[in-house]
């Protein structure tokens, strides 16, 4: 059974359809790369994988649970919370608290969501997921003392402490400067070596290709081509895949 089947996603805004049918299937230890020009859609997935947005039609399940139907929603707020935490998600701007450590940014949602008693142990778990991001030292610096870099792998534990089942990126790196985005993609390669079950929205097609086993190409709000992600980036087979491949290699 796949981790995760995505089936016929629609969404709307207003008169526009940003995503028309995507479907999609996930296996459990796999990353999925999704790459296509600005606007094709590929924000709006990852939202609508991640609760942020609603889709007006289509199905997400997990694991063989359906957690979210768009012509019937759900509408018990401890039931949306409980799907949302199937998923993870890292955004471009890192999006931390600047007014808590990066420590207090790892733990603030797992002491949230679990009893008083937990407390040390997720403090500890913190602790150990920010040694893992090379952050051992930062662990009490707020956001603005730390790189984008160092923000961005604060935001990649903050993510794994909820231990999602699939951990979604969106652009980890197009906001950092070109000395920094290394350091990030260092860490998800990592992550993708151990299985985490991953799902990369990127503009960096050599890491795609090297990092993901599958990978899907968006244009105007459909899946135009997928497959395995070397072969989708090496070798594309649809016209409009080959041009932006082409413009991204010429810039
Ligand atoms: N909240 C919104 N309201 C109206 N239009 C939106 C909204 N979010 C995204 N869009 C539109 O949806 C399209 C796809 O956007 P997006 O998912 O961000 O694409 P990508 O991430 O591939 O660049 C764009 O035309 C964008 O303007
Ligand atoms: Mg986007």
């Amino acid at each position: 059974m796949p981790i995760l089947e995505v089936k016929n996603i629609k969404k709307n805004f207003e008169n526009t359809e940003v995503l028309k049918d995507i479907s999609f299937d996930l296996e459990e230890g796999q990353t999925l790369s999704i790459i296509g020009s600005s606007g094709s859609g590929k924000t709006t997935l990852l939202r609508c994988l991640n609760f942020l947005e609603t889709p007006d039609e289509g199905t997400i399940t997990v694991r063989g649970k359906l957690l979210l139907d768009g012509a019937n929603p759900i509408t018990d707020q401890r039931q949306l919370r409980e799907n949302r935490k199937h998923f993870g998600l890292v955004f471009q701007q890192f999006n931390l608290f600047p007014q808590y450590t990066a420590l207090e940014n790892v733990t603030l949602a797992p002491l949230l969501h679990s009893d008083p008693s937990m407390k040390d142990e997720i403090v500890e778990k913190g602790k150990a997921l920010l040694a893992e991001m090379g952050l051992a030292d930062r662990m009490g610096n707020y956001p603005h003392q730390l790189s984008g870099g160092q923000q961005q792998r604060v935001a990649i534990a903050r993510a794994l402490a909820m231990e999602p089942d699939i951990l979604c990126f969106d652009e980890p790196t197009s906001a950092l400067d070109p000395e920094l985005t290394g350091e990030v993609l260092r860490v998800i390669r990592e992550l993708a070596s151990r299985h985490t079950t991953m799902i990369i929205v990127t503009h960096e097609m050599a890491f795609a290709r090297d990092v993901a086993d599958i990978a899907i190409f968006m244009d105007d709000g459909i899946i135009l081509e997928k497959g395995s992600a070397k072969e989708l980036i090496n070798n594309p087979k649809e016209e409009r895949t080959k041009q932006f491949l082409s413009s991204l290699s010429s810039r």
